[in-house]
């Protein structure tokens, strides 16, 4: 390993691991009381191996320096195996493909490495002329390969041959939540009320588990594409190449380039570039709208006004009397009102303007909980007066009649998406 002076010095982690929820977890970790409600898993505290760790070790050390820290516990495959299972990267394995490159579908079985589980794998691959590259990989690895917990996708091995950057996973057969929610094709039903609850509270503990280390893991990508749903809908975060090891203590910020998704990242970080747990909270205020109403963070296709998730629906998230009208029709009226009220309210705490006046993850997890066994569900067949497409459309046109000026989204106007 080439560490230059001013690196930090570095210590192979080997097999010292611990474990939560029957997970484990790796790195010099110590328990700490969890604030969590009783039947959530503790939240471990523990110190991470971070990105500037192993940055400066060459490309020809990486694999030994990875191997090194990480032993048994991740699997270094070769690019010809990957191929092999993938059929060259056909398209007929196509999972999906976003900023770091194509996901292809891939079946390891226990001859490949010793200890191996024959599974499904889903590999990603790099796009070496696209907007991530090194940097984001060993962020992955780096991160996932420390932290294992049931709501982080599991990564299970990865590939680093001359440009090339592969990661492999433990597949998630229901893809992403942004499938589920947003994408028409191949899906008929929509998601009813009570998996989306699940999935808000599993992707909270995901956030709850990062933000719970003694340097917190600052997540800075949630978002419904990187969360992913195994066969009864666990949802498990993924996509850590954005992600940014904070100070110790929660409360303290770091200062950033801006980075992130249009429409989630938080005002504040957005301007200033200060980097808090509570950006994470923000985002996750986004999707929870995203749950209620089916919309998309920012859809360029609506009218001006509309097209900004937050600012759209913030003004209807604190009567239940208006709430019902953005409601997402696909829910089909089936869902708590009392559920509803309380998941808006929490939603706009997370989304307020002041990072301070937004709850932490735990908190957000006991108040969902509570929400579980709700029991009366509405009934929609007659009770809406207007579609809220038709509310939609009217508002439009209304706010168009009366020159009213459309705000700007005051979130996300120009984020890059690349990092470095
Ligand atoms: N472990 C996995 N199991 C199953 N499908 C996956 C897995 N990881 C990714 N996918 C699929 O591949 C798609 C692309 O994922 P990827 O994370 O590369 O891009 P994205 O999240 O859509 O965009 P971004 O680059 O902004 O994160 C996902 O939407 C999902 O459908
Ligand atoms: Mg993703």
């Amino acid at each position: 390993m080439t560490n230059n002076e001013t690196s930090k010095p570095w210590r192979p982690f080997g097999s010292k691991c611990c474990s939560a929820d029957g997970q484990t977890i790796m790195g010099n970790m110590r328990t700490s009381k969890s604030d969590f409600s009783n039947n959530s898993s503790p939240i471990p505290s523990f110190r991470l191996l971070s990105f500037s760790d192993l940055s400066h070790s060459s490309s020809t050390h990486i694999n030994e320096d990875l191997a090194q820290s990480f032993g048994g516990d991740l699997y270094d495959f070769k690019l010809s195996e990957l191929r092999a299972i993938t059929q060259n990267f056909s398209a007929d394995y196509l999972l999906g493909e976003g900023g770091f490159g194509t996901v292809h579908k891939g079946f390891v079985d226990e001859k490949l490495r010793q200890g191996l589980k024959a599974q499904n794998v889903a590999i990603k691959l790099l796009d070496v002329q696209g907007r991530q590259g090194h940097r984001e990989w060993l962020v992955e690895v780096i991160l996932l390969g420390q932290l294992r917990y049931p709501h982080l996708v599991r990564l299970i091995g990865y590939c680093c041959e001359e440009e090339q950057r592969l990661l492999v996973y433990e597949f998630m057969p229901r893809g992403s939540l942004e499938n589920h929610l947003f994408k028409r094709t191949g899906i008929s039903t929509s998601l009813p009320w009570g998996t989306r609850l699940k999935i808000a509270i599993g992707a909270a503990k995901g956030l709850a588990f990062l933000h719970g280390a003694e340097n917190p893991v600052i997540y800075r990508d949630f978002k419904t594409s990187n969360i992913l749903l195994h066969s009864d809908f666990t949802p498990k975060l993924s996509d850590f190449g954005l992600a940014k090891l904070g100070p110790e203590g929660s409360d303290t910020q770091v200062t950033t380039r801006v980075m992130g998704t249009y429409g989630y990242a938080a005002p504040e970080y957005v301007s200033t570039g200060q980097l808090t747990t509570k950006s994470d909270v923000y985002s996750f205020g986004v999707v929870l709208l995203e749950l209620i109403t089916g919309r998309r963070a920012v859809e360029k296709s609506r009218c001006k006004n509309e097209q900004n998730l937050v600012d759209w629906a913030k003004p209807y998230l604190n009567s239940s009397r208006r709430l019902r009208y953005i409601m997402d029709q696909r829910l089909g009226g089936q869902y708590s009102v009392k559920g509803a009220k309380q998941v808006a309210h929490l939603a706009f705490q997370c989304i307020s303007l002041n990072p301070k006046d937004r709850p932490r993850m735990p908190t957000v997890i006991e108040t969902l909980e509570a929400l579980l066994h709700c029991k009366d569900m509405a009934v929609s067949c007659g009770q809406w007066p207007v579609s809220n497409t038709k509310i939609g459309a009217a508002n439009c046109r209304a706010q168009t009649r009366k020159g009213v000026q459309n705000k700007k989204s005051t979130s996300a106007n120009s984020i890059p998406r690349k990092t470095v």
